[in-house]
């Protein structure tokens, strides 16, 4: 077991399940106290990574209120040791997602997660990072940011704002110590892919060159290697985890 992150303390949305829970796991792996922070109930995550011999704890948030951030960081006895922080929590329209049948209530809550969630985290932990001189902040964009696909307008247009604002915000802090990236994951098997027909399944796989979707825990492996002292040097970056898919 890596020991990288041993003594910072990683702040991980969508924590409760899929690509955010093997984020949660793997950073507690490599040494981080993580905060396990969802709407949903992080307590499986964290018994997992407590059952593994690491540090973590849950924290109820709803990443679209601001309010709620501020709360919850200072609710915790050392709120501001938050040095490496990983906008996980992300979410697709719940209906039709096309430029004419898309509602205004699913856009603004794919903006609203996908988006705001992002910016709002950032907000409250880079003045902490800042004053630490050190931070790292990952966000998760997507392949649907990159390469264009029916029935994701809100969602492509979501993702494409987060590779806008790792770049923007990496400029900002590149003289600070934080270092702002993201990574554009391919189809990835999460629950997120609930009630896809294996059709659908099977022809997202022929879509990427290396012929399978992807695993949480590779994102994972991205991840701890962007939120460590090696990863340095690489800042305003959104880096492809696709199998190949942008450029086949
Ligand atoms: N699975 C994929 O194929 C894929 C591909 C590319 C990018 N992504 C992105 O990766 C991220 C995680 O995806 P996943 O597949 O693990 O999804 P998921 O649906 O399995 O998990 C998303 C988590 O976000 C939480 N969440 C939703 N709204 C929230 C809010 N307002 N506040 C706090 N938490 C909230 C949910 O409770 C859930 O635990 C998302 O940003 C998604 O867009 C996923």
């Amino acid at each position: 077991m890596s020991q990288i992150h041993r003594g910072k303390t990683a702040l991980v949305t969508g924590a409760h399940q899929g690509i955010g829970r093997a984020v949660a796991l793997r950073l507690a792996e490599d040494g981080a106290h993580v905060l396990c922070a969802d709407l949903g109930n992080c307590r499986e995550t964290v018994t997992a990574i407590q059952d593994a011999g690491g540090s973590s704890e849950a924290l109820s948030l709803d990443v679209t209120n601001e309010s709620n951030w501020a709360s919850v960081l200072n609710s915790r006895q050392s709120g501001d040791d938050v040095s490496i922080l990983v906008n996980v929590a992300g979410v697709l329209a719940k209906g039709p997602d096309t430029l004419e049948e898309i509602s205004d209530s699913d856009w603004d809550l794919v903006m609203g997660v996908n988006v705001r969630g992002a910016v709002n985290g950032m907000r409250a932990v880079a003045p902490r990072m800042v004053a630490a001189e050190w931070g790292r902040i990952i966000n998760i964009s997507s392949m649907a940011a990159l390469k264009g696909q029916p029935g994701l307008l809100a969602y492509s247009a979501s993702k494409g704002a987060v590779v806008g604002l790792t770049q923007q915000t990496a400029v900002e802090y590149a003289h600070t110590g934080v270092t702002v990236n993201a990574i554009a994951p391919g189809v990835t098997e999460t629950p997120i892919l609930a009630g896809m027909s294996e059709e659908s399944r099977l022809s997202y796989s022929a879509n990427h060159a290396i012929k399978r979707l992807a695993q949480p825990r590779e994102l994972a492996a991205l991840i701890s290697y962007l939120a460590g002292d090696d990863a340095a040097f690489v800042t305003g970056q959104t880096i492809s985890i696709d199998g190949g898919a942008t450029i086949s």
